[in-house]
């Protein structure tokens, strides 16, 4: 199988942004990390972007290409309805995951838009809610 993990704007800055909240590991040792959970059987391939357009243009391509979709939007997890389009037009599965607890933050993060197309949402897990995720989609696929 072939997963798909996107990650929405400002993820490139893990490592330096807010780490309080999401730590002090980068964006590249969050990809690291996710790459080892790959396998003969599961292939992973990752992408960022800080573009609304650009995320959607990957969505679609998942939705042809791959078995599933780790979404992390970023903030437009709380305010794109294109993004939440792009997700409901896919026929795979759908992992929302959030670094931080977006329930105990600001108000405005507990708006999940982006989430109403997704199957499951993890959340407050750190860097190892994307290898839930993971797992996840591997149990959805058997
Ligand atoms: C985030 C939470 C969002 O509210 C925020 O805008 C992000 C990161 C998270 O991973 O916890 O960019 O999605």
């Amino acid at each position: 199988m072939h997963i798909m993990v996107i990650n929405g704007p400002n993820l490139n800055k893990l490592g330096s942004r807010d780490p309080e909240q999401y730590g002090k590991k980068t964006y590249m040792d969050l990809i690291s990390m996710i790459e080892a959970k790959a396998s003969e059987n599961v292939a992973i391939s990752c992408f960022q972007s800080n573009s609304e357009g650009k995320i959607i243009d990957y969505i679609q391509l998942a939705g042809e290409e791959y078995n599933g979709i780790i979404i992390n939007p970023g903030a437009y997890s709380h305010y794109s309805y294109a993004i939440m389009d792009a997700l409901a037009d896919v026929n795979i599965p759908v992992v929302e995951v959030h670094i931080s607890d977006v329930h105990s933050r600001e108000e405005f993060r507990r708006n999940l838009v982006t989430a109403r197309s997704s199957d499951k949402i993890i959340s407050g897990r750190g860097f190892d809610g994307y290898i839930e995720a993971i797992d996840y989609l591997i149990g959805e696929h058997k």
